[in-house]
């Protein structure tokens, strides 16, 4: 029997998430973290943007709309994401999906002006290299948008790792700032995007104790980390 790799693992377990619909319902839980970094990209019109671990597409729906002239790739492990992403996406002429690892993302050096990604990251194997090969699809002056909700400096996240089906990274902002700077990101900075959502009332799902850590949950905010190559 061929050994399963942790890339094999998350492709099987997202494309679990994919065929259950998960891909599609994750829009309306990162979309409001999402929106302020859209901004801060101050993205023009001709840019190009990959879109690491795009899920079912939304957020590469939304830049392919946002730079015009400019070319959308999004990219997943998971080819069953994929799949649902091109199924959506068959009126854009600026936006194509590729299957890939972020490791070895399946693109030519110095392509992209922006790479962004979306509560991604902490599924990554290998960070470091995730990284490193991300600053090889950029090019020269180009940046690095990675948000993530499950790091460790907002304690009311910590409990997802044993709820999740794959292994997780919990680092801190400052680990993931070393990662980006061992990777050769110049101007490596982070910030909180609070989500200010409304909560509901009483809360029923698995990943909070209850509505009350839910609230602490988004006041802590979700990381955003950037960096821009030289
Ligand atoms: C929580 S989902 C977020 C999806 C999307 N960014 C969104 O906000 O809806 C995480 C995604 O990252 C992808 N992923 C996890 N590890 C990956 C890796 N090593 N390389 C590429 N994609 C990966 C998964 O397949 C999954 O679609």
């Amino acid at each position: 029997m061929p050994e399963t790799t942790s890339n094999d693992s998350l492709r099987e377990e997202f494309n679990r998430w994919a065929e259950a619909g998960r891909g599609e319902g994750m829009e309306q839980e990162h979309l409001p973290i999402t929106l302020p970094v859209l901004e801060k990209m101050r993205l023009r019109s001709t840019d190009n943007v990959l879109d690491v671990g795009c899920g079912a597409g939304w957020l590469s729906r939304r830049l392919a709309k946002m730079v015009p002239e400019g070319r959308v790739v999004g990219m997943d492990i998971s080819d069953e994401m994929i799949r649902h992403a091109r199924r959506s996406s068959v009126d854009f002429h600026n936006l194509l999906f590729v299957a890939g690892e972020v490791a070895q993302i399946p693109w030519q050096p110095n392509f992209f002006s922006h790479v962004i990604s979306v509560e991604s990251s902490y599924y990554w194997p290998d960070p470091a290299a995730g990284l490193k090969d991300i600053s090889r699809v950029l090019s020269e002056r180009g940046s690095a948008w990675i948000l993530i909700n499950y790091y460790r400096d907002n304690p009311h996240c910590h409990q997802w790792g044993s709820l999740l089906a794959v292994p997780t990274q919990l680092l801190s902002a400052e680990q993931w700032c070393g990662v980006f700077r061992d990777a050769g990101f110049k101007n490596v900075a982070h910030q909180r995007m609070v989500d200010r959502s409304p909560s509901p009332e009483v809360y029923t799902g698995r990943w909070f104790r209850d509505a009350e850590q839910l609230r602490a949950f988004k006041a802590e905010g979700a990381l955003l980390l950037h960096g821009a190559k030289e």
